[in-house]
């Protein structure tokens, strides 16, 4: 319907949503294990005002109203308050019927605009946030280059909630290689604790391209962890969790084990499935590597 320069990705749970790309590629593009805005055609670049309004337009002519629109790229929060006001009122204006926005978020450019901006901007239909933070652990992230620190992102999480706007993170498994394994499984623990965000996902980090670049941040001393390796992080991580209301969700396409539950009701039954994928996996359902994806 709408012509996209390619390869766009959203998460799995916008896949029933209008995608608008209103930025090309990532302002940022220099996490090292990040390899979706590499190709020369996705270098960053804010779409012409006039462009977004044309395409709203037509995706509003469309025989298929869609109830959810997703910004993309990768964050599309970097554009001024003052532009993503003017998006959300045309989609107001022309697709009356949409009910929720999003976009991908990095936490530096929720913490650029005030929360009485981001609440504003929530009364306009952005309803949700997705936030990369990969890590909460500050050494993991500064060797992959994020840009961001354990209280960068506590901040821009306890921005986003008091903005009324629902929040969803993702935490990468794998990022510290089997060396920062427990570090990074603590303290990404800790950061959702004292966060408690709406959602929370983790994906398995996996590189189509090689892993070269991530392993120069760790000085070379970095390894992609076996599935069991994997498995022990992530029960590291979840019984670290002391979350109140928060839905998980490990069913991206890159993840070896679906799990999904309410945080903590679910706890125990997610760790127990855990332990299943460790010491009986025979009898459970595990991705493929040819099924895996990003
Ligand atoms: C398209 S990116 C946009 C996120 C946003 N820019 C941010 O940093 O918050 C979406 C997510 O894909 C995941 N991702 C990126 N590269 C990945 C890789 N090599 N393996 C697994 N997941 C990856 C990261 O969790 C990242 O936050
Ligand atoms: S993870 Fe997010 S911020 Fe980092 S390069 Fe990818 S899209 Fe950009």
């Amino acid at each position: 319907m709408l012509s996209y320069i390619e390869p766009v990705f959203r998460p799995p749970s916008e896949g029933r949503s209008l995608i608008l790309q209103v930025t090309n590629g990532c302002s940022w593009n220099k996490c090292t294990f990040c390899e979706m805005y590499t190709q020369e055609q996705k270098k960053f670049r804010a779409k012409k005002p006039e462009e977004i309004e044309a395409e709203i337009k037509q995706a509003a002519r469309s025989i298929m109203p869609l109830e959810k629109v997703f910004l993309a790229d990768g964050d599309a929060m970097v554009l001024p308050t003052r532009r993503l006001k003017e998006i959300l009122l045309l989609i107001k204006e022309h697709m009356p019927w949409v009910r929720r926005v999003s976009s991908y978020c990095l936490p530096r450019n929720v913490l650029k605009k005030t929360t009485e901006e981001l609440s504003e901007l929530k009364g306009l239909g952005l309803g949700m946030l997705y936030v990369g933070c990969e890590s909460g652990d500050n050494e993991v992230l500064e060797a992959v280059s994020k840009g961001e620190t354990y209280h960068s992102q506590k901040d821009a999480l306890l921005k986003i909630k008091a903005a009324g706007i629902t929040s969803s993170v993702m935490i990468l498994n794998g990022l510290g290689g089997p060396k920062l394994s427990e570090q990074h499984a603590l303290n990404s623990a800790k950061l959702m604790n004292e966060c408690q965000p709406d959602f929370l996902s983790t994906l398995v980090v996996s590189f189509p391209l090689g892993e070269e670049r991530l392993k120069e941040g760790f000085g070379g001393d970095w390894s992609l962890m076996d599935q069991t390796g994997l498995f022990l992080e992530l029960k590291h991580f979840i019984s670290n969790l002391q979350l109140e209301n928060t839905v998980f969700r490990s069913d991206h396409a890159s993840n070896y084990l679906p799990l999904k539950g309410t945080l903590g009701k679910d706890k125990q039954a997610m760790l127990a499935q855990i332990d299943q994928a460790l010491y009986q996996p025979d009898t459970v359902r595990l991705r493929q590597e040819w099924q895996r994806g990003l």
